[in-house]
């Protein structure tokens, strides 16, 4: 059991860590990345699972129970499973995440429901095959697919995680949205944030969630609004009488800071206190030092101790370059 409740120093509980376990994805998705890929850290930049053990077992200690692990591609990381297996048994983390692209995933679902997994969160932006070629630049839409299939036949809790782009998969929203008619899913439509390693793609962003909500309300006047769980990044929506639930997560305009209970370790060990901001502690040099957990813990709470209120005064401090412009698989989602 952690033996304290976490807050920052704007009385925001902290207790959901998301970790990215590597920078390498087998997709080149639009949103995340230029065609040509990024500059992949070298291995021994990544930390080890013993290292990500020991940083759990610290961050447990100290009040965080749920954790998420992101990337790149986390089935990228050779033997996931088995630091999943270390994980979820760490005295103190009740709920264990997934997100992932799907494409690595169906070997691994059975393991997965064996293990306790509270949910996996799947990107997919479209559900057309030719659109998923142009968006991720890989051929590989039946794998997800596939994946999603799964997933659903195991009874394991998904949300599909889909970016909102102009020109690219406009016309799936209301696929998707129908979706969730016979589909136990949460379908998230997502703001486009400039995370992409090449910066903006629009000089202003059409596709707010205030637009997405619109657009969806044109094809269904009867969407409802449901209440939205404490600290959800989402704002929940239902058709009426279906089995599924529709989020729009207003990623870049952050209306939801004020409630931010999430923290970040880069797959290079670098602690992020904000998504928006470029990194304020380097875990991984200060394990590599030899610092013991009682030092590090000192320096994760003073972390805490000075978090922005809100993504925007995360992105004014950055050192390294406003606006924000890094790839997402290297900061982990
Ligand atoms: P749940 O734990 O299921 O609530 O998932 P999540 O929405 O936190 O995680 P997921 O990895 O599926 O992210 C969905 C989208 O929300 C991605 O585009 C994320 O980058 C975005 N997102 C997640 N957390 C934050 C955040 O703290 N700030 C901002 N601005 N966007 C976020
Ligand atoms: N803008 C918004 N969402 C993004 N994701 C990745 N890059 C971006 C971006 N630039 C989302 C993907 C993935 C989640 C972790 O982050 O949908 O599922
Ligand atoms: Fe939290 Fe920063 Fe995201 Fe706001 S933008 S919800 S402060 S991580």
């Amino acid at each position: 059991m952690p033996s304290s409740i976490l807050f920052d120093n704007h009385g925001r509980p902290i207790n959901y860590l998301r970790l990215a376990v590597t920078d390498r994805c087998n997709l080149r998705c639009f949103y995340c990345m230029p065609e040509e890929g990024i500059h992949y850290l070298p291995k021994k930049e990544l930390l080890t699972f013993e290292e990500i053990e020991r940083l759990v077992n610290l961050l447990a200690s100290m009040g965080i129970s749920k954790v998420r692990l992101t990337g790149g591609e986390p089935f990228l990381r050779t033997d996931l499973m088995q630091l999943i297996e270390r994980i979820v048994a760490i005295d103190g983390i009740n709920d264990l995440h997934l997100t992932t692209n799907g494409l690595l995933t169906t070997p691994h679902i059975a393991e997965l429901k064996r293990l306790g997994i509270a949910s996996v969160n799947l990107s997919l932006d479209t559900l057309d095959r030719e659109r998923f070629k142009v968006i991720t630049r890989r051929d590989e839409f039946e794998k997800t697919w596939l994946a999603f299939q799964l997933l659903m036949e195991n009874d394991i809790p998904v949300k599909i995680n889909a970016v909102v782009m102009e020109n690219k998969n406009i016309d799936d929203i209301i696929p998707l949205v129908a979706l969730t008619r016979h589909y136990p899913v949460s379908v998230r439509f997502i703001e486009e944030m400039p995370f992409n390693g090449e910066g903006s793609h629009y000089a202003q962003l059409k596709w707010t969630h205030t637009e997405i909500v619109r657009f969806i309300q044109q094809a269904y006047p009867d969407l409802q609004r449901e209440p939205d769980p404490a600290h959800s990044t989402a704002y929940h929506y239902r058709l009426p009488g279906a089995t599924g639930s529709i989020g729009v997560i207003a990623a870049f305009t952050r209306t939801f800071c004020g409630t931010c209970n999430r923290i970040r370790v880069t797959a290079q060990g670098e602690l992020k206190t904000c998504l928006y901001d470029d990194g304020v502690l380097n875990i991984k040099t200060l394990m590599r030092e030899g610092r013991s957990d009682e030092e590090i813990k000192e320096k994760l709470m003073c972390a805490f101790s000075s978090r922005p209120k809100d993504g925007f005064e995360a992105e004014r401090n950055r050192t390294k370059g406003i606006p924000v412009n890094e790839s997402m698989s290297t900061i982990g989602g």
